[in-house]
């Protein structure tokens, strides 16, 4: 029986972090065999806010290799740069005459990004959820593996999905959001009640995949914690407690039970190298392999050329299914 297919796409802006490893990179990892698996790194909708052309193609190249290296498999993913298929802008085209502006202008992403762009705000970064809505369902998958924040986005992408297919006939698959519960939610490490995040402007408060050891103890050196003996999960008045905690149980492999009893008597000044040799330990097999993919750039890009054409080759018969449906004539 053909497994059920997902398709994610990751914005190659910013640093991937702890955060990003620990609640989906290293998840899409763990159950990649019981799919059939398109990661996208979504380089057309990094553009909706200002991008610098080098640091773009140097970050789509990074992305790709960090992916391989955090042990996602060519046997089991097509792992692909969303501008080497031109049938996603081409689709987005033909979701935004049917997408009414209204359903548009509810986006909560939008409106918050809105905000921070002013009157810089372009037309691009308004039909992103349309662009995101072609990535999905060009690919017919079943599940879209997101996080809690992309739930509205695949909502609409649902709605566009049903009135295509009700204005036009069967084309498309209405695919399903795939959030994991809580638990993997890793908090930032200087306020441990906001989201480790990619544009937090404290470098502090994240840890990126391709730290140093050295950085990384230095990180962990300063982060905040609290005035309270002894380490213990779910206080609602520690979250910094709770969320450290939390980090070391998924970098050391033990369970919550194990870490609570371990750490149940110590004090941070024992507590926190013993989190950032773990730390370490975990991202050291990443980077080691991310440094051998990067030091064959013509590897690396072959298996991006072989991605794409896997990946134009399912994006093209639905976009033709697509055209024929809405009536544009063959050439
Ligand atoms: N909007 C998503 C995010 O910010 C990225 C994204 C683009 C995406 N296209 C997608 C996610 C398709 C899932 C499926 O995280």
């Amino acid at each position: 029986m053909a497994k059920p297919r997902t398709l994610s796409g990751i914005q190659p802006s910013g640093e991937l972090h702890l955060g990003n490893y620990l609640g989906a990179i290293k998840n899409w990892v763990a159950e990649q065999e019981r799919y059939e698996n398109f990661f996208c790194i979504v380089d057309q909708h990094a553009i909706t806010v200002p991008q610098d052309p080098e640091l773009l193609r140097e970050r789509t190249r990074s992305l790709f290799a960090l992916y391989l290296a955090c042990g996602l498999s060519l046997e089991h993913c097509v792992l692909f740069v969303q501008s080497h298929v031109p049938a996603h802008t081409e689709l987005a085209w033909l979701f935004t005459t049917i997408t009414p502006m209204n359903w548009a202008e509810r986006m909560i992403q939008y409106k918050e990004k809105k905000e921070k762009q002013g009157e810089e705000t372009s037309v691009g970064l308004f039909s992103y959820p349309i662009l995101q809505a072609a990535d999905i369902l060009l690919y017919q998958p079943k599940y879209v593996p997101v996080g809690e924040d992309q739930r509205q986005h695949i909502e609409l992408c649902r709605d566009i999905a049903r009135r295509f297919n009700d204005r036009f006939g069967e084309v498309f698959v209405i695919p399903e959001a795939l959030i994991r519960p809580q638990g993997a939610r890793i908090m930032s490490l200087t306020d441990g009640t906001r989201k480790m995040s990619k544009s937090d402007p404290s470098d502090f408060s994240r840890i990126h995949l391709l730290d140093d050891p050295d950085t990384i103890r230095k990180k962990i050196q300063k982060c905040k914690t609290d005035s309270i003996r002894g380490i213990a999960f779910d206080d609602p008045a520690r979250p910094e407690a709770h969320n450290l905690l939390t980090i070391y149980m998924l970098t050391s492999g033990k369970s919550k039970e194990e870490v609570a009893a371990e750490c149940a008597e110590m004090g941070w000044g024992q507590f926190k190298p013993l989190l950032a040799d773990s730390i370490i330990a975990t991202l050291e097999p990443i980077q080691k392999r991310y440094r051998e993919l990067s030091s064959d750039p013509d590897y690396l890009h072959g298996l991006m050329r072989e991605n794409a054409a896997k990946a134009r080759a399912v994006a093209e018969q639905t976009l033709q299914k697509a055209r024929d449906a809405m009536g544009f004539l063959p050439p």
